[in-house]
């Protein structure tokens, strides 16, 4: 079997920046209650022209760009959000178009802040079947959108971004290792968003309006059970990066780096002492972009990347949380050595 190794990596955020002192002025809360509770101290708003599809052409772009591959290389496009530019078509497709990548087959998937890990899954999949040789794998979520800056509970985490990387067909003992992905619905009350959805709110009554109009619900927002996610993120951050590790039949002292998502430093620093990881060995950015939703992973990769911080055969945890309840775990060995598909080796 093939492996799927991360031959490319990009993020984008965007350049409008919300700080703790800014919010200190929209709620009653501090920068010091922020940053104890949260680790996080400022994040980025994505402006008009921050579409999803905008920010993961960006992150993109870099992406195909460190990989050396032409846009008509690419198999497969999957994008993970759940703040997609519209219902149909897929932002995916959009995507495809924007990049040139005209031969790919695309699709989103949702599946909230877990959302790039578990494609991240599924794209590897592909190229271990030997179905596709060269996917390239989004995370991108706008989520500010869906915020009430009145409600101090949410407007304080959350903030917009893209990452992405380009996974290609390697002979060589690197790339994606292992992967776990869970789901309970039973928390799904505990995060979500119910708006602009084809549910019961929205279907049409006789006289050709709906519950929605009746009510006058015209823009809604993301509610959470702040501490019901608590307890369970930090419970399964931790459980799912071992049977991930478990998995790549590896040991926890094989584990080099953990890519976790950045929701709360609380809850990342709870994982890291399950994988007994040193805080230097654990990638945090979340105080300088809060919780990017399914952005989070990638961009951590990006920026880990980037930082020549990762060697060659090096292993690393990539770990995320979040609504459905749902969860996600891999192992991924760092290549950059590996034999990868030539640029111009595609599927005939
Ligand atoms: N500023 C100041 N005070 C705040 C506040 C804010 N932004 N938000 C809540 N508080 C208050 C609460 O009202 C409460 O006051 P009370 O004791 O008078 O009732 C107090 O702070 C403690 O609130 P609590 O919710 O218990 O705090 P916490 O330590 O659990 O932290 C979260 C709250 C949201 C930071 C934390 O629960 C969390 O990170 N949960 C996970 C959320 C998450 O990751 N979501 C995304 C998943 S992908």
């Amino acid at each position: 079997m093939r492996n799927a190794a991360i031959t490319g990596w990009g993020m984008y955020v965007p350049e409008q920046v919300l700080t703790n002192a800014d919010l200190e002025q929209m709620v009653e809360t501090s920068d010091e209650w922020i940053v104890s509770r949260t680790g996080i101290r400022e994040r980025r708003l994505a402006a008009e022209t921050d579409t999803t599809l905008a920010m993961s052409a960006q992150a993109s772009r870099r992406a195909i760009e460190v990989a050396g591959i032409d846009p008509l290389d690419i198999d497969l496009i999957i994008l993970a959000t759940v703040t997609p530019d519209m219902f149909m078509p897929a932002t995916a497709s959009l995507l495809q178009t924007e990049l040139g990548a005209h031969r790919a087959a695309a699709f989103d998937l949702a599946a909230a802040c877990s959302g790039f890990v578990y494609a991240l899954a599924v794209g590897s999949q592909f190229i271990q079947t030997g179905v596709h040789r060269n996917v390239l794998v989004v995370g991108t979520d706008a989520l500010t959108r869906f915020i009430d800056f009145t409600d101090r509970g949410t407007c304080i985490l959350f903030g917009d971004g893209s990452g992405a990387v380009v996974l290609q067909a390697s002979d060589a003992e690197e790339g994606v290792l292992s992967n776990v992905l869970g789901s309970d619905g039973r928390g799904a009350q505990h995060l979500h968003i119910d708006g602009f959805a084809s549910n019961g709110l929205f279907a049409r009554n006789g006289n050709g309006g709906s519950v929605a109009d009746e009510v006058g619900l015209q823009r809604t927002f993301m509610k959470m059970n702040g501490n019901e996610v608590y307890r369970f993120s930090v419970r399964v951050m931790g459980e799912t990066a071992v049977e991930a590790v478990n998995k790549a039949g590896l040991r926890l002292g094989d584990i080099d780096w953990l890519i976790p998502h950045q929701a709360n430093l609380r809850i990342i620093d709870a994982a890291a002492r399950r994988l007994d990881l040193p805080r230097d060995r654990v990638w945090v950015n979340l105080d300088r972009y809060g919780n990017t939703s399914a952005a989070s992973v990638p961009m951590c990769l990006a920026e880990a990347a980037d930082s020549g911080k990762l060697q060659p055969g090096m292993n690393m945890v990539l770990v995320a949380f979040g609504a459905g309840l749902s969860w996600a775990s891999s192992v991924v060995r760092w290549g950059a050595t590996g034999v990868r598909t030539k640029a111009n080796e595609r599927d005939g």
